[in-house]
């Protein structure tokens, strides 16, 4: 790949068809529709998550989408499941990691058992992931490797004590990869994404700003993918709009970021 200042930052994925993709914690919200919207685009898709009605449901929905239960928590589990998840499918060209937890919480809840269960979920479940994807991607020297963080691992914002660390984790973790991947022919992508209407964010109890559906950020991501992307962000407005907050020093960042939450 061309290494120019403005060449993308990973070989674009532009054509789906006979592509073989690991969808990890994707039995609803942004993974499900990003299955539903690689279907439709001729890919072959293995779909991960924990047994429940919402995966059972998706087996046998569409010819080109098997189901392969896991908890990524259990690194056993998960590296049993990485061959079978690889023979499922024709390449494993593109491996997403989404499962995801997340429980608001402030000091006033701080939750030590609430805590783990983030880092468990969010930040070990994608290690496991990649324990057991990388030795045969770097020996394929093809592929991609997704890391699904969020807005909210760029500079800590209220309530997010236990979930926000493990999104910033994973950030540093994404820039890590591609650092080191990159050369080896592989792709790395972070998806940032802002609000988006899924059972994960159906807790919220305040009007999420400029809050999408999970079809367009599927859309989003397969934009960002097709473009080479290392970082896809979401919607635009608004992470461009946290990201220029995220610049400002401590005093004036804390005072905005109070007054818009009113935390
Ligand atoms: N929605 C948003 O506004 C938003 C914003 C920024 C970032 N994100 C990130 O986007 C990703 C997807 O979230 P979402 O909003 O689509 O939420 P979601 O609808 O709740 O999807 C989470 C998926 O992860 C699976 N999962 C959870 N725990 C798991 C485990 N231990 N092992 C295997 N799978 C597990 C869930 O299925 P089971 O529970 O049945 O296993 C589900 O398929 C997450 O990483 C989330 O942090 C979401």
């Amino acid at each position: 790949m061309a290494m120019g200042l403005w060449a993308p930052l990973n070989p674009p994925l532009r054509d789906w068809h006979g592509r073989g993709v690991w969808l990890v914690g994707a039995s609803t919200g942004i993974g499900r529709a990003l299955a539903d919207a690689l279907l439709a685009q001729g890919a072959q898709v293995v779909v991960s998550a924990r047994p429940s009605a919402a995966l059972v449901g998706l087996a046998g929905s569409h010819p080109a989408l098997r189901t392969l239960a896991l908890d990524v928590t259990d690194a056993a589990a998960v590296a049993l499941a990485a061959p079978q998840a690889q023979a499922l499918l024709p390449r494993l060209d593109m491996v997403v990691m989404c499962a995801g937890t997340y429980t608001p919480m402030g000091v006033s809840d701080f939750d030590l058992a609430v805590i783990r269960r983030h880092w468990e979920v969010n930040y070990l479940g994608t290690l496991h992931v990649l324990a057991a994807v990388l030795p045969r991607l770097r020996a394929q020297a093809s592929g991609h490797v997704c890391v699904v963080g969020s807005v909210a691992g760029y500079r800590a914002l209220p309530k997010a004590l236990a979930y926000g660390p493990t999104k910033a984790a994973l950030i540093h973790l994404a820039q890590g990869l591609h650092l080191e991947l990159a050369p080896l022919g592989l792709g790395v992508s972070l998806v940032n994404p802002g609000f988006v209407a899924t059972p994960l964010t159906a807790q919220n109890d305040f009007t999420m700003p400029a809050l999408q559906t999970p079809t367009q950020a599927a859309q989003a991501i397969l934009a960002g993918w097709a473009r080479g992307d290392f970082e896809i962000h979401f919607p635009r407005r608004f992470s461009y709009t946290l990201k220029a907050l995220g610049c400002l020093p401590m005093r004036g960042y804390e005072a905005l970021v109070r007054r818009i939450t009113g935390a």
